[in-house]
C-alpha cells in the first residue's frame, strides 16, 4: 500500500498520539513526515483524550482499528489497565509510550528510555559499556533510561536526587540489572568528579525556567559527557556552562525523535527516516 505523501483513502491507516493536555504535541509533524518520506499509506493525528475517557479511547482503538499510538501525560500508567499484553520494556519501566494494535490485540511497550540510549550512542558516546554514569534526578524518566542503560551493560550508576527516598526506591529496583547506588544532592559534587555520563532527568531549567540549573558547573570534569533530557530551551543552561567547560554535551531532542523512531518502526516493520524527522521537529520549534 503505497502511496504519493499523505494522500487519504480508503486504505489510509491510522495511528495517533493521546495526552492531556496534547496541542503542543510535535508527534503528528514528525510522524507524518515519517510515513511521507517511507511512502507508508498512513496518518497520524492528535486526540485530546481525559482521564475518564481512557476506556472509551481503548474500545475506540479496537472498534476503529487505529494500528499505533504513542501516549503521553499523564496516561502512561493508567493506560496499561486496558492492554491485552505489556512488553517487558513497559513492565520494567512501569509506563506505556507506545501502543502496537496487532489484529484488535493491544500489546504497550515503552520505547521512551530506548530511545534515548540511541541517541547518546549515536549523538555522543557509541561506547557505554562500562561507563560510570550519574543521574541526577529519579522520576518516571529515569526508570526509562536506567532500563535500557542496564542494557548496555554500563559501570556503576549514581542516582542522586532532591528527596534522596526516591533515588533509593529506584535503585532498589534496578540493582539487580545494574550496579546502582543512591545519594543525596549534598554528594553531587564528589559524584560528578566520578562520573563518565551526567545525565540531567529533572526538570530543572525547562522553559521558561532557562536560567535554572541541576548543578554547579565547577563541579563537572572536563573529559566527561554532560546529557540533558529537556529539549526546550534545546541547550540548557546546564549544557552551556558545560559546553564552556569543555565537556561534551547532548541534548534532549534525540530522545524525542527516537522514541518515535522506535514506535514508527515498531507499527511498520520499516526503518524509520530519523534525519527527515528531526529536520521537522527542528522546523516545527522554530
Ligand atoms: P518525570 O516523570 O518527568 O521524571 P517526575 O516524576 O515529576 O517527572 O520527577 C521529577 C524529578 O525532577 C524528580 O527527581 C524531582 O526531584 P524530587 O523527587 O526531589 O521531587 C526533580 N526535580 C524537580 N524540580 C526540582 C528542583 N527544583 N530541584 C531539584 N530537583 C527537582
Amino acid at each position: 500500500q503505497q502511496s504519493m505523501g499523505n494522500s487519504v483513502d480508503s486504505n489510509t491507516l491510522l495511528y495517533s498520539v493521546i495526552g492531556d493536555p496534547i496541542r503542543h504535541s510535535k508527534s503528528p509533524v514528525m510522524m507524518n513526515r515519517a510515513f511521507k518520506e517511507t511512502g507508508i499509506n498512513g496518518i497520524y493525528t492528535a486526540f485530546h483524550i481525559q482521564s475518564e475517557q481512557l476506556g472509551a479511547f481503548a474500545a475506540g482503538i479496537r472498534a476503529m482499528g487505529i494500528r499505533g499510538v504513542n501516549v503521553t501525560i499523564p496516561h502512561k500508567l493508567d493506560i496499561m489497565a486496558h492492554l491485552d499484553e505489556i512488553d517487558e520494556s513497559a513492565r520494567v519501566i512501569g509506563a506505556v509510550n507506545t501502543i502496537v494494535n496487532e489484529d484488535g490485540k493491544l500489546i504497550g511497550y515503552n520505547t521512551d528510555g530506548l530511545g534515548y540510549v540511541r541517541s547518546l550512542k549515536e549523538e555522543a558516546e557509541p561506547h557505554l559499556a562500562g561507563r560510570r554514569i550519574l543521574i541526577v534526578g529519579a522520576g518516571g524518566a529515569t526508570r526509562g533510561i536506567l532500563y535500557a542503560l542496564a542494557k548496555e551493560g554500563v559501570g556503576h550508576v549514581t542516582i542522586a536526587n532532591r528527596t534522596v527516598e526516591r533515588a533509593q526506591e529506584l535503585a532498589a529496583v534496578f540493582q539487580g540489572q545494574a550496579d546502582v547506588r543512591a545519594i543525596g544532592t549534598d554528594e553531587l559534587a564528589r559524584a560528578c568528579g566520578e562520573a563518565d555520563i551526567i545525565i540531567n532527568t529533572t526538570s530543572v531549567g525547562m522553559y521558561p525556567n532557562v536560567e535554572a540549573t541541576p548543578l554547579n558547573a565547577d563541579w563537572l570534569p572536563s573529559g566527561a559527557i554532560a546529557s540533558d533530557l529537556i529539549y526546550n530551551p534545546l541547550k540548557t543552561r546546564f549544557l552551556q556552562e558545560a559546553e564552556d567547560r569543555g565537556l561534551k554535551i547532548h541534548g534532549g531532542l534525540g530522545m524525542f525523535i527516537y522514541q518515535g523512531a522506535y514506535a514508527f518502526e515498531y507499527w511498520t516493520g520499516t526503518a524509520a527516516p530519523v534525519q527527515a524527522m528531526r529536520q521537522t521537529v527542528l522546523e516545527a520549534l522554530g
